[in-house]
């Protein structure tokens, strides 16, 4: 039996048969491996990693990450309570989002996170007042907006002007002066994040120099940083992209940060759990179309977006010992919609019952999951060597309908 039918040690058939399908599936000895390898790279600068508990916010995959020490990136009071609940340090967790209600603001300083990554002028004053009513100080970051182009899906892509995301590098020192006369913030670090999947380091390093000479700036006006935020990490492999190298990653930021006293932080989601994860789905009906051949499995859209949002590609390998012979067809799920699709002209060889392994899927997967054509999520399994453990139960109907249920007697 070659390696890719098992995860660690495990047989996908064996999880299968024990969970049922759709089925996520995740390597912790990968994610660890992973994390590893930012820790390695950027081992001189002794970075706070801050993971995006958006890539993959599973309570136990946070408690993993917790453990080995890392800090994370949060853009919600909901992905704040899976933090606290992971029992994650929230002294190490950094609030990102343009759009942080009173409430979600109230509840972070309340939790004393270590800082609020601010977006525009309205919430730096929002923030102050919540501060001051509660008696706090909020340390504060300004996401800035450095305007290069990350090279990536437009959807995923945020560090131009265009995009609703940080503050304008013109108006950057301005709004840092608004900060220092705002009693109830402490002006800790800046921040950027110029869009997600990179496949090249020059704008990432671009983004960084641009910052360092807003950074100069600001201490020719007194506003002295303590950290520098660098935000999401590389991209992975899907299919065969050229992706960046760490070592050279971290080299490049070592040689700019050097002599500076700036600590550096990282919000890697993608490439810490990406390829550590895979949808385990089964062949419901092979279809031949008039003129296309379909494969149709239980996964569907709702269960991974990333083919039908953003035409992004998956592999599938067959893990069942099929005897069936290769043909060109779509891979869709039952979802009523043409867009419902994992894969388009593939070349696979399946045939109903078989279980196919949609690859790469352990980050913005799950995270991204619906209910749509009132379907219930997936179950999660984490599988550690020869162990293996339930992380999230399979949605059932009459917890999916609970909500509407008891409002029907209104009606
Ligand atoms: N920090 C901030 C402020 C972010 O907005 C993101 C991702 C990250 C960090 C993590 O970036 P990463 O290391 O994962 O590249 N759903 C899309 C990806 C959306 C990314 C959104 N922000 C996808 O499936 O490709």
């Amino acid at each position: 039996m070659t390696d890719y039918l098992k995860c660690e040690q495990i047989p996908y058939s064996a999880l299968a048969a024990e969970y049922g399908t759709p089925l996520y599936v995740y390597s912790q000895q990968e994610i660890t491996a992973a994390l590893n390898q930012y820790q390695q790279a950027f081992a001189s600068l002794q970075p706070l990693i801050c993971y995006a508990v958006k890539a993959n916010s599973n309570l136990s995959i946070l408690r993993h990450f917790a453990r080995l020490g890392c800090g994370f990136d949060i853009v919600s009071g909901g992905e704040l309570q899976r933090v606290i609940m992971a029992g994650g340090d929230t002294g190490k967790t950094i609030f990102s989002g343009v759009g942080k209600s009173s409430a979600e603001i109230e509840f972070a300083l309340n939790n004393n996170i270590r800082c609020f990554n601010v977006e525009s002028l309205p919430e730096l004053e929002r923030i102050n007042t919540i501060a001051d009513r509660l008696g706090k100080i909020a340390p504060i970051s300004l996401r800035i907006n450095p305007d290069v182009n990350a090279h990536t899906h437009p959807y995923i892509s945020t560090g131009l002007k265009a995009n609703k995301f940080g503050i304008a590098y013109h108006d950057v020192i301005k709004a840092y002066q608004l900060a220092a006369t705002l009693p109830h913030l402490k002006i800790t670090g800046i921040d950027c994040h110029i869009g997600s999947q990179l496949t090249d380091l020059s704008p990432l390093i671009e983004a960084l120099e641009r910052m360092l000479l807003l950074v100069d700036k600001l201490a020719e006006h007194n506003i002295e940083l303590e950290h520098i935020d660098l935000g999401g990490g590389v991209g992975i492999v899907y299919q065969n992209e050229n992706v960046p190298d760490l070592a050279a990653y971290a080299t490049a930021v070592a040689r700019l940060l050097s002599k500076r006293n700036l600590q550096l932080m990282l919000e890697p989601g993608r490439s810490l759990i990406g390829n550590a994860g895979g949808l385990l789905t089964t062949v419901e009906y092979i279809k031949q179309g008039e003129e296309k051949n379909f494969v149709i499995v239980d996964a569907a859209m709702n269960d991974l977006m990333r083919p039908s949002l953003y035409q992004a590609y998956h592999g599938i390998l067959n893990v069942s010992s099929t005897t069936a012979n290769e043909f060109v067809a779509d891979v869709v799920g039952p979802i009523c919609e043409t867009g419902d699709f994992l894969a388009k002209d593939r070349t696979i060889a399946a045939t109903a019952g078989d279980l196919l392994l949609i690859q790469n899927a352990g980050a913005y997967a799950f995270s991204m999951a619906s209910n749509y054509n009132t379907r219930c999520r997936a179950a999660e399994v984490l599988v550690n060597g020869t162990e293996h453990h339930l992380i999230r139960q399979r949605e059932n109907l009459p917890e999916l309908l609970a909500n509407e249920q008891n409002c029907l007697k209104a009606i």
